[in-house]
């Protein structure tokens, strides 16, 4: 029998290169670890259990918890962490059920710039009807970063829409960077070891998630002394260079589904960026990627291949800029459901009453 009470919320399974990071936060401290399969794997820091923290992330391989369908999520209360023979004063655990990507008809719903609210956004989740095979939490998630509450926003957005069941891919949003708990932001989501640009492998997709940083120069007066994104970004530049000579091991020609995931569209919107970006979108090219999604612009829109671009490098693969915003009226929100097929992908943008507003086909290459 589980007790899902030392939880605040259910947990997240993040999609990370090829692995699951399951994230949890409980409402007191303790050491954390995740069964699947009756095998343990752990929160863990270079063999260190941590025992301190209540936020926990436990790496475990995508392999594994798709063949087992179910993982049980621990807590060991341990008040005092003697130096010799420290002692477990109670165990917590919960168990639940995980459903792999299916490999056709795949169900995506992404919800960005959803900037803390909750109620409409989970509305519009809701789709499908039942949870979405696989949840994008598309970046300004939370409004600011300013304190715990704010960042918890995407784990309460993917408990609500996932339960802990359906695989998560978080991409930061420019506002995800703002206010003073900015810098604990990775102890809350899944990220590649604290960053928070990654490729992905789930089934036969394949994606990069990018993070554009902020979308004016470091030295903007709104930043202060705290925003330090040209080294960051020139960082993703060369894991796209990676990836593009790696392409033959971490991609199959046959079958496959690519996707590139940032929150700001870079090449289709004004940016200071724009040489960055054109070498950005010049690996997405030798990519292949089929679709790009973004948020940030508060709007509902569909670029297509090779249109206007602020850069001099155009994409091959469509933008989708995908969430309709008005702070004003919450109820107003939009997201964007993307159905993978097994010949073209669907894009709708639809609303809190699962009205399709607009509807877009890209074809598959492979
Ligand atoms: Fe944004």
């Amino acid at each position: 029998m589980t007790d899902s009470s030392f939880l605040l919320c259910e947990p997240t399974v993040y999609a990370v290169r090829q692995h699951y990071e399951i994230v949890y936060i409980t409402a007191e401290p303790g050491a954390a670890w995740v069964l699947i399969a009756g095998k343990r794997y752990t929160d863990q820091m270079c063999g260190v259990v941590r025992s301190g923290s209540c936020t926990h992330h436990v790496r475990v391989p995508a392999g594994e918890l798709d063949l087992a369908g179910r993982y049980t999520v621990c807590l060991a209360r341990i008040p005092e962490r003697h130096s010799y023979f420290p002692k477990t004063e109670r165990l917590f655990t919960a168990e639940f059920s995980f459903r792999p990507l299916p490999a056709e008809d795949i169900r995506v719903y992404m919800l960005a710039d959803t900037h803390s609210e909750l109620q409409a956004p989970i509305a519009a989740a809701g789709y499908f009807g039942s949870c979405p095979d696989l949840l994008i939490l598309g970046g300004d998630n939370g409004n600011t970063a300013s304190n715990p509450e704010s960042v918890m926003t995407m784990a309460r957005l993917a408990a609500a829409v996932t339960h802990g069941e359906a695989p998560v891919i978080y991409m930061r949003g420019n506002h995800d960077t703002r206010g003073a708990f900015a810098e604990r932001l990775p102890d809350y989501v899944g990220t590649d070891c604290g960053k928070t640009y990654f490729p992905f492998r789930l089934g036969r997709l394949w994606g990069v998630v990018l993070d554009a940083g902020e979308d004016k120069t470091d030295d903007h007066a709104e930043y202060g002394d705290i925003a330090d994104y040209t080294a960051f970004r020139d960082a993703q530049t060369d894991m796209l260079h990676s990836l593009t000579r790696e392409a033959a091991q971490t991609c199959t020609p046959e079958a496959e589904v690519r996707l590139a995931l940032c929150h700001i569209p870079f090449g289709v919107i004004e940016t200071p960026f724009s040489e960055v970006y054109d070498r950005w979108t010049a690996e997405l090219n030798r990519l292949g990627v089929d679709l790009m999604l973004s948020g940030h612009c508060h709007r509902l829109d569909f670029v297509e291949p090779g249109s206007t671009s602020y850069g001099r490098v155009m994409p091959d693969y469509p933008v989708v800029i995908g969430s309709r915003v008005n702070r004003k009226i919450p109820e107003s929100y939009a997201g964007t459901a993307l159905i993978i097929g097994s010949d073209r992908m669907t894009v709708r943008f639809t609303d809190v009453a699962h009205r399709i507003l607009q509807e877009h086909t890209v074809p598959q290459r492979r």
